[in-house]
């Protein structure tokens, strides 16, 4: 078995879980050792509790502060309270050990620690419970390594203080939506048909994914607030509180999407506008409540005048007035307001070639830059325009200087193969993250969102009730991967997957385990690139199917009020966005890229359609043609997705069969889609230009 059964559901005759990055036998190299555990609180529980059932399992042995000097292979402490009963921690505490020392002063705040290995003991030490349960699985991470001798001693903190997973999950199933909006995991993990599902093993295991990956923050419903899911703020609040008990343990704190409406729907006034004072009197009497059910409640995340949503526009107000508001109402209790910057017209005139959705954004938020309380966040989603397999960076990252900003990626793979294909996305994130938006060698996206000044990343979830968590067993990695990047913005994306190899498909549970890895890495390492190949080329974007957006489907929002529009004719497609001659959106961008955008010559080629209309005869820096890169990339993309299935057809009998059979019939799945894009997309662009493919193969 490679991805071990998790524990039983609490419904009974519903479907087991599988243990995803944390199966027991993650813990072995632990387990089987003499462990002491120092420190209080219910976090040092949860550390405690971890650590018992693993020694339980494997043979080693526990102690829980003892008042007497004892001999222990692992020592993790808290470095506040009080001595460690062993000698090398102590050691260690007093950082009067050459091996930590010069990495051990200074706090290690509130969720960081130290690892060092001292006189044969690791020892991990926090200044924070949260850092000793990071610590925890950062030693399960490094499994028996973590007892090398040679370790050096070295300091972990995560560079960005806010780690935050938004679900889209709807309390109520939603006639269109369903029960999760761009779900692809099943239902929710929190809300069935209405009520909560009250499956606390399930959350307590999500609880502890989250935070072997770092994750400290979820939203338990969607941004699309409808008439049920608005009450979790009022009366169904009991619900919510529910789930912030399960997850406290695991340090993830609790956040609450909310309608601006709601001071309306559910406090019964006649407005929301924020300058009314019953609506803020509304606003603080709510909030207090929330807070004297949950002390540790994170906040407000809020989608405003966007796609249909209500907000402060209504009564002629502005984002700044409406966020406001409720950073008001949460100050007092150190909570905080995620305000998102997805808004645009969505009833846009595609006769209209000066609208550019790509602008809206910038257009809204960036003259309120300043005007934003403390407590509030920007969200903003890494592109300008919609989760796309390819953006430019959101030029709103650069623009908001005196305002806290957030990046939001999404996991959930709506426009990235809704978990049938593989599609692999950390290498696309530690690209945007480390994007240099005022030039090379100059602060990146994750400076900017970085500390306590910065708002952090965001994501929106991929998991569901789905036995393998997220559908595709191999989406999972996606999840761990958005932790891990949050956590360390400049780790690599292949040691990354590494890891999540190694936590997930065990030497001990897989047939052959070093063939098991190398295929991973073979079928994950780029599927992101393939799955761009075959789809919408260029930086074009959409292309996919209204409505569900899956599948291919070229011209499917060309006239629609979505704007997301490619202009292909006859002669070229692309959108033109340049100062010059088209809708002045690289303007918006900071020098250099301002100008390299601007510019035919000097714009990236995977971002040329993104920024410039085209002749399909345009020569790209790669010296082939538009048209014949999109012929290519089509043919290669579909090549590829053939060698993953066969690749992954070598792993049959080395990996659990549950595992394998879902694996199996999803790569069927993502082979067909891509033939049906590559197609699509070469006969769309062959019979609008007439240029035949240079190698003269078959196209419809
Ligand atoms: C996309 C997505 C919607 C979602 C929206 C958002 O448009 O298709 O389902 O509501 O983004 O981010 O709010």
């Amino acid at each position: 078995m490679s991805v071990p059964t998790g524990q039983a559901s609490a419904d009974p005759g519903e479907l087991t879980w599988h243990a995803a990055w944390l199966p027991p036998e993650a813990f072995r190299a632990l387990g089987s050792r003499d462990v002491l555990v120092h420190g209080g609180g219910p976090l040092v529980d949860t550390v405690l509790d971890e650590v018992t059932r693993a020694c339980a399992r494997y043979g080693g042995r526990v102690w829980h502060s003892p008042p007497w000097d004892v001999d222990a292979d692992l020592v993790l402490a808290s470095r506040d309270d009080g001595p460690v009963a062993n000698a090398a921690a102590e050691a260690a505490r007093l950082r009067a050990t050459p091996a930590v020392d010069g990495v051990g002063n200074g706090s290690l705040g509130d969720e960081g620690f130290l690892l060092a290995r001292v006189n044969g003991v690791t020892v991990v030490l926090a200044d924070a419970p949260a850092g000793l349960l990071y610590g925890l699985f950062h030693v399960v991470r490094l499994g028996a390594a973590a007892f090398d001798d040679d370790r050096p001693a070295r300091r972990h903190q995560p560079a960005l203080a806010r780690r935050m997973l938004d679900h889209w999950d709807n309390v109520a199933v939603h006639p269109v939506s369903g029960q999760i909006e761009r779900g692809y995991a099943g239902g929710s993990i929190f809300w069935r048909d209405g009520a909560a599902r009250r499956d606390p093993a399930r959350l307590r295991d999500y609880g502890r994914l989250l935070a072997a990956c770092g994750v400290n923050a979820i939203s338990v419903n969607n941004v699309n607030v409808h008439d049920t899911e608005a009450r979790l703020l009022t009366d169904r609040l009991d619900d919510v509180a529910e789930i912030a008990d399960v997850l406290r343990p695991y340090g993830v704190r609790v956040h609450l999407a909310v309608t601006f409406a709601a001071p309306v729907v559910l406090g019964g006034l006649p407005t929301a506008d924020p300058l009314d004072d019953r609506v803020r009197a509304w606003w603080v009497a709510a909030t207090q409540r929330v807070y004297q059910r949950i002390p540790d409640f994170g906040g407000y995340l809020v989608k405003a005048d966007s796609e249909g949503r209500p907000g402060p526009f209504t009564y002629g107000r502005d984002h700044a007035e409406g966020a406001n508001l409720l950073a008001d109402a949460l100050a007092p209790h150190g909570g905080v307001v995620r305000w998102r910057a997805f808004v645009y017209n969505h009833h846009q005139d595609w006769r209209d070639r000066s609208t550019d959705r790509a602008r809206a954004a910038h257009d809204h938020f960036t003259p309120l830059d300043g005007r934003f309380r403390d407590n509030v966040i920007l969200q903003v989603k890494f592109g300008p325009v919609d989760f796309q397999v390819r953006e430019p960076v959101s030029p709103v990252i650069a623009a908001m200087p005196a305002t806290r900003v957030a990046v939001e990626l999404q996991v959930t793979q709506e426009y990235t193969g809704q978990q049938r294909h593989v599609c692999h996305l950390g290498p696309w994130w530690a690209e945007v993250l480390r994007f240099p938006p005022w030039g090379e060698g100059g602060a990146t996206v994750a400076d900017v969102v970085a500390g306590d000044a910065g708002g952090g990343l965001v994501a929106v979830a991929n998991v569901g009730d789905d036995p393998f968590w997220t559908g595709h067993p191999l989406a999972q990695a996606n999840l761990y991967a958005f932790g891990r990047l949050a956590w360390d913005p400049r780790l690599d994306p292949g040691a990354i997957l590494d890891e999540w190899i190694e936590l997930t498909w065990l030497p001990t549970t897989t047939g052959d385990p070093e063939l098991v890895r190398r295929t991973l890495h073979e079928i994950m390492d780029d599927s992101w690139r393939t799955y761009e190949r075959y789809t919408a080329p260029l930086g074009v974007g959409f292309m996919v199917r209204p409505g569900h957006h899956y599948g291919p489907d070229v011209d499917g929002y060309e006239y629609t009020a979505w704007g997301t529009y490619h202009f292909a004719d006859r002669d070229g497609v692309g959108v033109d966005r340049t100062r010059a001659t088209g809708t002045g959106f690289t303007g918006q961008y900071p020098k250099p890229w301002s100008d390299v955008y601007e510019s035919l010559e000097r714009c990236p080629d995977e971002l040329l359609l993104f920024f410039h209309h085209v002749p399909y005869r345009h020569v790209l820096h790669s010296g082939r043609t538009v048209i014949q890169h999109i012929y290519d990339t089509h043919f290669a993309g579909v090549e590829e997705v053939a060698a993953m299935r066969r690749r992954w057809q070598a792993l049959a009998g080395a990996v659990a069969p549950a595992a394998y059979e879902r694996v199996a019939e999803r790569l069927d799945e993502q082979f067909r889609s891509a033939v049906e894009w590559r197609d699509q997309v070469n006969t769309y662009f062959f019979r609008k230009s007439g240029v035949p493919d240079a190698h003269g193969r078959r196209i419809h």
